[in-house]
């Protein structure tokens, strides 16, 4: 595997490939990230993992300066589960003097996330574009442990007409039930354990579905009275949400259908989703 810092060499790289497949991340790769990775593999020739920290998508007071990155850690990982090329452009590669575009969004972009981080999706939405523009890919691999950016990033796909699959992958998470996330590593052990709370009440409010509950308040209640037990939890949202991520009150169509949470625990803000039932 190849590690690329500049965009002239990478499309040098891929000239003549019958097929691309691409993962971007923002490093510190774990499991989550080598899924999507062997993913890409089993389905292209060439595999491209990015690792880079947007600044654009981060707001004031986030972790832009403490998110974590060990670059020669995420060689190992990505070469390990297939990659071929692995690119690391620099800031100023991506942001030189005088970038001033953004990629402005609707639907999908509007609530949750969108509402509690202003411009965040702004610019991951922007950082995507610039990254699938300079690999060209056959199709790009992104988790549905971020299900609002997925849904995102489709929107782009379609209303800027990319001519790219995306290709939504299941959340990988740790015995626990905790989705794996780079920002795990902000906690403790006895913290980590403990932010399995996150997917203990949604699982309740599935279990609530799959015993017939069919109202959103009440699946939701469900879910607040397990995230009560924990009193280092903030809650910012708690949503049963449709595939326009638009609220649902009564449960008609459950194909589509998400829960999705956000919290912050021991100062880490951590999200997680899950569909009303696993099947
Ligand atoms: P990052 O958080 O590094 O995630 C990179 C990709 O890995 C995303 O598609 C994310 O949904 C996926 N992922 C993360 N944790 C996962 C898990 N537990 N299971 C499955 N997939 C998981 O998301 C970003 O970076 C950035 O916003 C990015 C798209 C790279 C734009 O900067």
């Amino acid at each position: 595997m190849e590690l690329i810092q500049s965009p002239v060499e990478l499309r040098a790289r891929l000239v003549g490939a019958a097929s691309v497949g691409f993962v971007p991340t923002m490093g510190f790769l774990h499991d989550g990230h080598a899924r999507l990775i062997e993913r890409a593999s089993q389905e292209n020739e060439r595999v491209v993992v990015s690792v880079f920290v947007n600044p654009l998508q981060f707001g004031a007071g986030e972790d832009l300066s403490r998110y974590p990155r060990d670059l020669a850690r995420d060689q190992e990982i990505a070469e390990q589960h297939g990659a071929h090329l692995l690119f690391h452009p620099q800031a100023s590669v991506m942001y030189p003097e005088g970038f001033t575009s953004r990629i402005e969004l609707g639907g999908p972009g509007e609530g949750w996330e969108g509402a509690s981080r202003p411009g965040h999706f702004s610019g991951v939405a922007t950082v995507v574009l610039k990254l699938l523009n300079l690999v060209s890919p056959t199709r790009a691999y992104f988790g549905e442990k971020d299900w609002q950016q997925l849904a995102v990033i489709r929107r782009v796909v379609r209303d800027f007409n990319l001519s790219v699959e995306i290709v939504g992958c299941p959340t990988v998470r740790e015995p626990s039930g905790l989705a794996l996330s780079s920002r795990n590593s902000y906690f403790t052990a006895e913290q980590r354990e403990r932010a399995a709370i996150l997917s203990r009440a949604l699982r309740a409010a599935q279990n609530a579905y799959a015993k017939g509950e069919r109202l959103s308040k009440r699946l939701l209640d469900t879910a607040r009275m397990v995230l009560m037990s924990e009193r280092e939890l903030t809650l910012d949202y708690l949503a049963l949400v449709d595939e326009n991520l638009r609220p649902i009150e009564v449960i008609s169509r459950p194909e589509g259908a998400r829960l999705l949470i956000a919290a912050c625990l021991f100062g880490v803000r951590l999200i997680d989703n899950m569909p009303l039932s696993e099947n």
